[in-house]
């Protein structure tokens, strides 16, 4: 992908600032690590776990910083910063690299998971992850763990989402993915893709009539004041994924290699013991307090109206078919 002119005005932006801020001793290497979320989510508190347990373990030579927020941009930018080396690492969904490496398109794929069991056995499985995370080699970056997001539906101002039909004239954000843009076509709506950080302001304005995302995204982000249905159509379990700089990577020792290993775990297993209870508040929180209203649809006409994907994914890109089919056995247990 080029880099954007977007990113050269933030990587100049990004050097004055960090230069000002980096507060490292002259021995000290930063490690700059960007992402999207707020600093109550599962995302961050697992990122710090990680900054912690590098500084704890690594200090005298690497100085983690986590920059939260979209602090360094929005996932296309950050993920562009990572691939110069401008930062180390940032968390971006598996939707945004399916435009930097085609083999990330598999995780993207509407109901490729049968449950959330099935996607978890599988995304813990490196003979599936293991050929897709290093396909970027060559862009300048690799993956080294994920990160759960959920499961994705629809919600809307004010329609409620009961089946496909309901999309139709509906403008719904969706994230900058082929794969997305094209689900939304099969099922019917009108997509407009855009970053995660416009969207409140967008739904605010009528711009669009609604979204799709975890139920996350209605209370940390305020999508649930402005949207009153959520209906669980459950169309996809997008993990994020963290990227590292492949230089940054292969410039540390074998000792450091283990370390570094180590506390990628560390962000695995954290955001995912935070996931559990951080879905079960929003819940809780988007009844109560923002008093959006849960509908639970037959997912059977939504699957059906996207099953075309699969095929056609599968077609443009043969090498993804026995992963595709390493994860069908998961979906089968
Ligand atoms: C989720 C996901 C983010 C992503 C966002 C989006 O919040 O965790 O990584 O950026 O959805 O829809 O863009």
């Amino acid at each position: 992908m080029r880099i954007s002119k977007k990113v050269v005005y933030l990587f100049a932006v990004l050097t004055s600032v960090l230069f000002m801020t980096g507060c490292g001793t002259s021995h000290q290497r930063i490690v700059r690590i960007g992402h999207n979320q707020s600093t109550n989510h599962p995302t961050h508190i697992a990122l710090i776990a990680f900054r912690d347990y590098i500084n704890e373990n690594l200090g005298d030579k690497y100085l983690v910083e986590v920059y939260p927020s979209e602090l360094l941009g929005s996932q296309t930018d950050m993920v562009q910063l990572t691939q110069t080396g401008a930062i180390d690492y940032c968390i971006a969904s598996n939707a945004i690299l399916e435009t930097f490496g085609k083999n990330y398109e598999i995780f993207n794929l509407p109901y490729l998971f049968s449950s959330a069991n099935s996607y978890h056995m599988a995304m813990d499985d490196s003979r599936i992850t293991g050929p897709i995370f290093s396909s970027t080699e060559k862009a300048g970056f690799t993956a080294v763990t994920w990160l759960d997001a959920g499961t994705r539906n629809f919600y809307t101002v004010n329609k409620p989402i009961e089946t496909p039909n309901d999309l139709k004239g509906l403008k719904i954000r969706v994230q900058q993915s082929p794969t997305n843009i094209e689900m939304m076509r099969l099922l019917g709506g009108s997509a407009t893709p855009m970053g995660f950080g416009e969207v409140y302001t967008a739904l605010q304005a009528n711009i669009i009539d609604g979204a799709e995302n975890n139920e996350m995204a209605l209370t940390d982000n305020g999508h649930g004041d402005v949207c009153k249905y959520y209906s669980y159509d459950m169309h996809q379990m997008v993990p994020d994924i963290l990227i590292g700089n492949n230089e940054f990577i292969h410039s540390l020792s074998p000792t450091e290699q283990e370390i570094f290993q180590k506390g990628y775990k560390l962000v695995n297993q954290i955001e995912r013991q935070e996931w559990v209870k951080a879905v079960e508040a929003a819940k809780e929180k988007a009844v109560s307090q923002q008093h959006v209203q849960f509908i639970y649809p037959d997912q059977a006409p939504f699957v059906a109206a996207c099953s075309p994907l699969h095929q056609s994914v599968l077609q443009n890109n043969p090498s993804l078919q026995p992963i595709y089919d390493a994860i069908q056995e998961y979906n089968k247990k």
